[in-house]
């Protein structure tokens, strides 16, 4: 929590430039492959929990979930890369913006 908050201290660096690549394509892997059950723009999810309400800083929890799966939700570890989980928490961790 502290270091996003450091993050969006510094407008403008290379890394809010990075940051926003990756909620953008973090978005694009959303739509395609979350949205079905956590809702469109995490908006409305279809039995599944709200992702805007996911713990913001609970980055690890989140890998794991989403690479091992979790009860009824599949794991995504063995089709999508470990960049593109990442992109998808920068994509959660920014409420769903973009
Ligand atoms: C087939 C429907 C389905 C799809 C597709 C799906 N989920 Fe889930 N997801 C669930 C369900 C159901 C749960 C609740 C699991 C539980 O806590 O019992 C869940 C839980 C979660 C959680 C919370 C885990 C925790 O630690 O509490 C996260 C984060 C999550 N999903 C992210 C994603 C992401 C990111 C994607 C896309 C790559 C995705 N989900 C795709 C159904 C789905």
């Amino acid at each position: 929590m502290a270091a996003s908050l450091l993050a969006f201290a510094y407008p403008a660096s290379a890394q809010d430039a990075l940051r926003s690549e990756q909620v953008k394509s973090g978005s694009e892997t959303y739509a395609r492959h979350c949205a079905p059950c956590h809702g469109p723009r995490m908006a409305d999810p279809e039995g599944a929990p709200d992702l805007r309400k996911f713990p913001r800083d609970q980055r690890e929890r989140f890998l794991t979930s989403v690479s091992k799966g979790k009860n009824s939700m599949p794991p995504w570890g063995d089709l999508l890369k470990p960049d593109e989980i990442d992109a998808l928490w920068a994509y959660v961790a920014a409420g769903g913006k973009n």
